[in-house]
């Protein structure tokens, strides 16, 4: 079907040489340094989990979505496979922009649904990762080859300004309950950006996580081959990259717990000794106590009110709501208010 790149020098790079799009910030956000400076060098100690993913932290991410115990990824995949070509058919896209594409895995089912209703799209993943960001486009265009992929290398809590406005329809993907790992005022911001962005015929297909049994919440973020662990400690190798520090990580444990009064999972990193820790860029060494934590994520839970809520508070409109029978998940598809869809 759609085979031609508009952007003729590019069509003739071979696919292992697809170029990133940086998308410049909109607004300044802070760098590693700024972030380990106010994260790092006061209590209770925290760092944003943008710095998760590195190339071995992407990986490890992925490995995390086949555990036995974290639930989220295959029923979103689930509901996906299910809904994908009532979703396309609604929403008849042109474009598919995903915010924190990852590895693109359950994107696959959106894109054989345009495969079957012989809709071609360009696909704009947008991630912060460039190594997994380019290694899932060549390989998109291959499994697909009717498919445009334009990689957009950037942070999206650095504003969406600059972002390319393609012609056409254009369906918004946030996936893997990420919109949980925003606090409530940045997925507020964050929401009615992407709100803003939206034209007549756009739409937003997002996925959030779940209330549900204290126990499987806690079992989906502490699995039993230890890699959720890994993933987390990986980000001391991270800062000690970055910032020329000296964390060690066998002096550190994984923990989340489930916050119940604030709906969420949290994540830290829990020193098991009392130590310090040189952080070169800095020119600090920093005291950690015994037991002291730093934490790395949250990870928020959603009921149907709250979810409901947080979209029309952001200027949505809910077009469908799919769940599991066990109501574990929500894949909402949505569309801005006060637009007037064209479909
Ligand atoms: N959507 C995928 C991946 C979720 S993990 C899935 O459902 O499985 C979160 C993804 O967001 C990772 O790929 C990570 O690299 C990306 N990410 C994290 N922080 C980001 C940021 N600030 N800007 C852009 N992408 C980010
Ligand atoms: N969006 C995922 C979630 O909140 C991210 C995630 C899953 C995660 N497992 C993790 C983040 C472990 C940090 C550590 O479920």
């Amino acid at each position: 079907m759609h085979k031609t790149l508009t952007d003729g020098a590019r069509q003739q790079l071979p696919p292992d040489r697809i170029n990133c799009f940086r998308v410049a910030p909109s607004r300044p956000v802070p760098n590693l340094l700024q972030d380990a400076r106010s994260g790092l060098l006061e209590r209770p100690r925290s760092m944003p989990p943008k710095y998760f993913y590195d190339d071995r932290g992407a990986r490890l991410f992925d490995a995390i979505c086949d555990t036995r115990e974290y639930y989220p990824t295959r029923t979103e995949d689930a509901l996906l496979q299910q809904h994908a070509r009532e979703i396309i058919d609604l929403a008849r896209p042109d474009h598919i922009l995903e915010f924190g594409s990852g590895t693109s895995r359950k994107t696959r089912h959106l894109l054989d649904a345009c495969a079957g209703l012989n809709r071609p799209v360009t696909y704009w993943p947008f991630d912060v990762c460039e190594p997994v960001l380019g290694e899932i486009s060549h390989a998109l265009m291959q499994d697909y080859d009717w498919l445009n992929v334009r990689p957009l290398l950037g942070d999206y809590h650095a504003g969406l300004d600059a972002l390319p406005v393609p012609e056409g329809s254009c369906l918004y993907l946030f996936l893997g309950g990420t919109i949980g790992n925003f606090d409530s005022p940045d997925a507020h911001r964050f929401l009615k950006e992407t709100c803003n962005r939206m034209r007549a015929g756009d739409h937003l297909v997002m996925g959030a996580d779940r209330v549900k049994a204290h126990a499987v919440l806690h079992a989906a973020y502490n699995d039993s081959d230890g890699i959720t662990a890994e993933f987390n400690l990986n980000l001391l190798k991270v800062l000690n990259r970055g910032l020329d520090a000296d964390f060690d990580p066998g002096r550190f444990s994984h923990s989340a717990v489930y916050n119940a009064a604030r709906e969420q999972i949290e994540m830290y990193l829990v020193a098991r000794e009392r130590h310090q820790v040189r952080i070169g860029a800095l020119g600090s060494v920093i005291r950690f106590l015994d037991g002291e934590s730093m934490l790395t994520e949250i990870s928020r839970k959603f009921s149907l009110e709250s979810l409901q809520a947080m979209l029309t508070a952001a200027g949505y409109t809910l077009d469908r709501h799919y769940q599991p029978d066990n109501g574990y998940y929500s894949l909402v598809l949505t569309r801005p208010a006060s637009v007037r869809s064209e479909v």
